[in-house]
């Protein structure tokens, strides 16, 4: 069961995730705009597994008797002035998300919210590899930087990514 207090920081930390899903499909839009169709393709399943991330908050807080509640998501950034900078806004995007689970963390901890702390867990661990390819993707980046060739070799490696959607009940 979720107290009343974890529940509201669960509906918050559920808005965050659809956030950030409608960020990275503006940055999908972005890179639609210059030209770098597998740049845009990464971004696009990147917003696709956000959704999955809301809705696995949204799941946990149903499944223990919470009631979600659904807010208004801001409008993201849309305009980046080069794809180093747009990736610099990712990383440090996903720096405050990981801070964000680990004081939901700490808050189930706090209450003894055993259930909550193992759905958590999944997401401690997630957050790892979330930080990690944006920051692989900015030092590649860093690496082309005034080369186009290199930038279309990259734009060619990134639109190999494929969406794996969790399996079907999977939490
Ligand atoms: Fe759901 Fe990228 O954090």
């Amino acid at each position: 069961m979720l107290s009343k207090k974890l529940q509201d920081a669960f509906n918050e930390q559920m808005k965050f995730e659809f956030f950030s899903a409608y960020l990275y499909m503006a940055m999908s839009g972005y890179f639609h705009a210059e030209d770098l169709p597998g740049f845009a393709s990464w971004m696009r399943i990147q917003a696709l597994e956000e959704l999955t991330h809301g809705e696995k908050f949204f799941n946990f807080t149903c499944e223990t008797g919470g009631r979600t509640l659904l807010q208004a998501i801001d409008a993201p950034t849309n305009d980046y002035a080069s794809a180093i900078e747009l990736f610099e806004f990712g990383l440090k995007h996903e720096k405050f998300v990981t801070s964000r689970i680990n004081k939901l963390m700490d808050h189930a901890k706090k209450e003894g919210n055993h259930a909550a702390q193992i759905f958590l867990q999944w997401f401690v661990t997630e957050q790892i590899e979330e930080e990690a390819n944006f920051s692989l993707i900015l030092k590649k980046l860093k690496r082309v930087e005034g080369d186009g060739r290199g930038l279309l070799m990259l734009d060619q490696e990134l639109g190999q990514r494929v969406f794996v959607p969790p399996a079907v009940g999977a939490k």
